[in-house]
């Protein structure tokens, strides 16, 4: 199988020879952050920064599939951040609607699938609508699968897991002694995505603010300062180069 090796030059190949060419990640996570400041630093207000973030997402999903990634992750609104003002909320909660409307035929086109991972049901009516349009729309397509994390808090998750994994139980559905990491994951919204091999972060915090705990156990790292509405089809491939010269060892040797 001869694949298309984007993303890794010349030296890394002789460097290191055991490493596979085609080392792209199955699944990359990305926290976008920075929309806000990215908009304060041009005196713009914060919601300026949320519509640029957009075109930010496409060029990443673009590029994603390009590279063939399989699985592509955005952390596009966390349980946390209702703890924003009412009309930022608003307006970020508008832009899968808007994402969609511009893009969804090219995505089609590309054959992504589009996915969801979060409390669905506590977002407005018209995200839903719309992403699930999306979903419907998209659901026979076999290309990459891009994953909006919405309304998503890895505590959350957790916790809904905990509590459907005892009833479960109760209803002698699954027993104690079968619960491993593998029967676990089956009740995250995760269940049936691969773990992410490559998380990024923009915009300079390396923190994971309640994004995938659970996943993110052997995933390789990689921050960057740069602002998510700057995130580009360059950063995000200095993103991948980095991961193929990282060597995954998950607690062996
Ligand atoms: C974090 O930046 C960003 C968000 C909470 C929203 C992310 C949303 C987008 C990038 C648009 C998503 C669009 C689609 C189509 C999925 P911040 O506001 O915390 O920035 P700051 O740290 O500079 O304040």
């Amino acid at each position: 199988m001869s694949m298309k090796i984007p993303f890794l030059n010349n030296k890394q190949t002789k460097e290191n020879d055991t490493e596979k060419p085609e080392n792209v990640p199955d699944h990359v996570a990305i926290i976008m952050d920075g929309n806000g400041r990215w908009a304060q630093r041009r005196g713009l207000p914060r919601i300026a920064g949320h519509k640029e973030g957009v075109s930010a997402v496409n060029k990443i999903v673009k590029a994603a599939v390009k590279a063939n990634v399989k699985i592509l992750t955005l952390y596009t609104f966390s349980t946390e951040n209702w703890k924003r003002p009412r009309s930022e909320i608003d307006f970020i909660l508008k832009l899968p609607k808007e994402f969609l409307h511009i893009y969804l035929p090219g995505l089609i086109a590309n054959n992504v699938k589009i996915n969801t991972i979060g409390d669905f049901d506590e977002l407005p009516e018209h995200t839903k609508s719309a992403v699930q349009y999306a979903v419907d729309k998209t659901k026979d397509n076999d290309g990459m699968v891009l994953n909006f994390a919405l309304n998503y808090g890895s505590r959350l998750e957790i916790i809904r897991a905990v509590k459907q994994i005892i009833d479960d139980i109760d209803q002698s559905k699954i027993s104690l002694d079968a619960l491993d990491d593998h029967e676990f994951s089956k009740y995250l919204f995760t269940n049936g995505l691969s773990d992410p091999d490559l998380l990024i972060r923009t915009g300079g915090e390396q923190r994971l603010s309640n994004f995938l705990l659970w996943q993110l156990a052997y995933t390789e790292f990689w921050f960057t300062d740069e602002l998510w509405p700057d995130f580009n089809e360059k950063s995000f491939s200095v993103a991948l180069e980095e991961y193929q010269r990282r060597k995954r060892r998950y607690g062996g040797i």
